[in-house]
Order: C-alpha cells, then structure tokens, then sequence
C-alpha cells in the first residue's frame, strides 16, 4: 500500500487560507478590537476555554457573549454553578446586560434548577453527584427540545471538583467530544492562575479547539487587565497580551 505525503507546496498559499479563514461562520466575541483580529470570532461549533485567576472578567466576558448572541437570536444557556443566577443575573444587569431583555433567547441554570430539572434532591450529598455527567445529560436533552446554539459552563472547575484526579482527564476528554458532537459552541471557564499548563487548566486548554486567557498585570502599585488568545483552531491570530477594558458597558481591547 503506499504511503500518501501531504507535500509542504500543496498546503493553500496565505491569501487562500485567509480567506478560507473569513468564510468560516463565527460568533462574536463583541470585545472591540478582537473580533477584528479572529477573523471575526470564535468559529461556531468550537470548544473554547476561557481562563485566568479571580476576577479578571471570564465570566463577564462569557456572560456576554452569550447575551450578544441571544439578542441576534441565537438560543443560549449559561450554566452557573458557582453562583446563584439571582445575584449573577444581577451582576450582570449592573454591567448593562439585563437578561429581561432576552429571555426568549437565553436561560440561566444554577445547582438549584439543576438540582430541580433533574430530580438531585437538596438532601443529596454534593460529593456524591457526578455534576460533570448531570451537566451533560441537562444540556443535551435541552439541545433536543430547545435546539440551543451556544453553551457557557461556569465553572469547570465545580464540574470536576468532586471527581478524583485520575478520572478528571477521561470526564473532560468525554465533555468535549458530547460537546463537538453535538455542534454547539462550548464556552468552558476555568479559574486558573497557574501558568505552567500542569494547573487546573491544562488539561482542557489541551483538547479544547481555542483557549482565552485573562490575567493582571502589576507594576508596582498600578494593575492592567491583560487578555491573550493563546490558541484558536481554523484562525491565524496573534497570541499578543492586550489590555482589556469595560468602559460604558463596552469590553474592548487596546490594540497600539
Ligand atoms: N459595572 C462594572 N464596571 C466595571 N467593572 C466591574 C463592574 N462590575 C464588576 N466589575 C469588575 O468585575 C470583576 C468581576 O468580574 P468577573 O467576570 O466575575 O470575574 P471572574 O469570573 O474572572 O472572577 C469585579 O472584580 C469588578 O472589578
Ligand atoms: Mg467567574
């Protein structure tokens, strides 16, 4: 049998893959200054993994993505399992995202209504609820009904907190390919200050198709927001700190 060589010279030249690049659909990431600099976003159906440490915006930056694209019409759902919707959805109205406004298009689901949804009585122990398969079987049985477009996991790390280290790679492994399976766009947000790839991170940033980082630079007593895309499949890109802002209800990156 003989061996086929993909020859270096038959790859598409620049121009081609470029515009291979543009005719991908995408979601909007709706960070001025990034969508420019993704070919216009993140491409529809991708696993994206945003992390950084403690309030560096993943979940603003999430949140509103998923509020941009359900108030274009795309059906969204937002996994909270950290925080209570109540006070998320609060949260989020005092950064001008108002969930009144497109609750045709979007759902909030924290532990409570996913306790409710899937019959996990309060009086169940946390640690002996696979939140990681609970999540999954919730979110495709709404991707029947409701034919969902776009989905945010806030948090992995709750996802796979219960689940010893061992099992925590094949769960992820699992999730991501349900997800890619299924043709939605996945948001994953990891809480993550560890560089090195061997934190919580690393193992999801591996198999997922793009991967956000934000994180805060200090000089001296001054701190800068910082977001990098670190990789994102089918997309030539910069992998580039830049500052981020959210000023008048507006992220944006600051590109010179
Ligand atoms: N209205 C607002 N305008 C600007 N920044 C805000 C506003 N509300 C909250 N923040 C900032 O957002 C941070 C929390 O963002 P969040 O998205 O929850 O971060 P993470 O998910 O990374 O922990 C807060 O620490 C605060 O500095
Ligand atoms: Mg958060």
């Amino acid at each position: 049998m003989p061996r086929r060589y993909t020859s270096f010279w038959s790859l598409p030249s620049g121009e081609v893959r470029n515009s291979m690049a543009e005719n991908i659909s995408r979601v909007q990431t709706h960070i001025s200054g990034l969508d420019d600099k993704l070919s216009g976003g993140i491409p529809e159906g991708y696993n994206i993994v945003i992390w950084g440490s403690v309030g560096t915006l993943k979940t603003s930056i999430a949140y509103n993505i998923a509020y941009k694209a359900a108030q274009a019409g795309r059906n969204t759902i937002y996994f909270s399992l950290e925080q209570v919707s109540s006070v998320l959805c609060q949260q989020m109205t005092m950064m001008g995202m108002d969930i009144k406004n497109v609750e045709d298009h979007m759902t909030v689901v924290d532990i409570g209504a996913l306790r409710r949804a899937t019959h996990i009585l309060e009086a169940d122990e946390p640690m002996d609820i696979d939140w990681g398969k609970v999540v999954l079987n919730h979110v495709m049985a709404l991707r029947e009904s409701k034919k969902i477009d776009l989905c945010v996991i806030d948090s992995l790390n709750v996802f796979s907190m219960f689940t010893p280290k061992e099992k925590k790679r094949s769960i992820l492994f699992h999730t991501f390919r349900k997800m890619k399976e299924s043709g939605m766009t996945a948001l994953f947000i990891v809480e993550d200050d560890d560089k090195s790839g061997n934190g919580n991170s690393g193992v999801a940033r591996f198999l997922a198709d793009g991967s956000i980082n934000t994180s805060v630079e200090v000089k001296g007593r001054t701190t800068t927001r910082l977001l990098q895309v670190e990789k994102l499949r089918s997309t030539a890109h910069s992998t580039d700190f830049y500052p981020l802002l959210f000023d008048k209800d507006q992220f944006k990156i600051l590109t010179k």
